[in-house]
């Protein structure tokens, strides 16, 4: 796997400080189990194209199977010992230097501004650990709370597209 190096990531953030990035393949049994429950909350899971609860076993096994992945980064982020929520970047291409990114924040904490760090986090990661010059990614029409803050660190809207019998918007930021 090509991203051996990206086990632990600290980042440090404008106006945040230091961010840790845990990637999913080297995450504990009870961050695992963390990022579970983050990721069924009703609220995260109804604006993602698999919006059923996901069982354990199903969970250990996407971990797994990240571990022979040759284009996808998993991360729970760490602030101040608090976990912030998660994010994504799938169809790593470092020749054509693009991505597609995703997230969800921890709806169980009432930490403020989870989705602005989160942001700031993978633009920071991409930009400066995988060097890439173009992120996109795919959001419901109806969400939106994530469009508002995609559009909020630059994001441009590209085209509507209908997906899975739903509305999504395609957007890309230039970096
Ligand atoms: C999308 C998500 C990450 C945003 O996180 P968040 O913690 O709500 O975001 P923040 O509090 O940092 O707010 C960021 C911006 O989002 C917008 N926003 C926040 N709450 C909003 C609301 N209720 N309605 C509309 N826009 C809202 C605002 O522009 C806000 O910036 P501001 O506070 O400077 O005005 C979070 O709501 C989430 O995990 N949602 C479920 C999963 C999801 O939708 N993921 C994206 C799939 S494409």
């Amino acid at each position: 796997m090509p991203f051996n190096q990206f086990k632990n990531i600290s980042l440090n953030i404008e106006n945040y400080g230091q961010v840790e990035l845990v990637n999913y393949i080297s995450l504990s049994d009870e961050q695992a189990l963390d990022v579970l429950h983050m990721r069924n909350h009703p609220e995260v899971r109804r604006w993602m194209h698999n919006a059923r609860e996901i069982t354990k076993s199903e969970h250990f096994e996407f971990i797994d199977k990240l571990r022979s992945s040759e284009d996808k980064l998993y991360f729970l982020v760490l602030f101040k010992g608090q976990q912030v929520g998660v994010i994504n970047l799938t169809g790593i291409d470092l020749k054509a230097l693009t991505c597609e990114l995703g997230l969800f924040a921890n709806l169980n904490t009432g930490m403020e501004g989870k989705g602005k760090l989160l942001m700031s986090s993978i633009l920071c990661f991409a930009e400066k650990k995988l060097k890439l010059e173009r992120l996109t990614l795919e959001v419901f029409l109806s969400n939106c709370r994530a469009i508002k803050l995609y559009e909020k660190f630059g994001f441009v809207y590209d085209r509507q597209i209908f997906k899975n019998g739903l509305d999504v918007i395609c957007m890309s930021l230039d970096l």
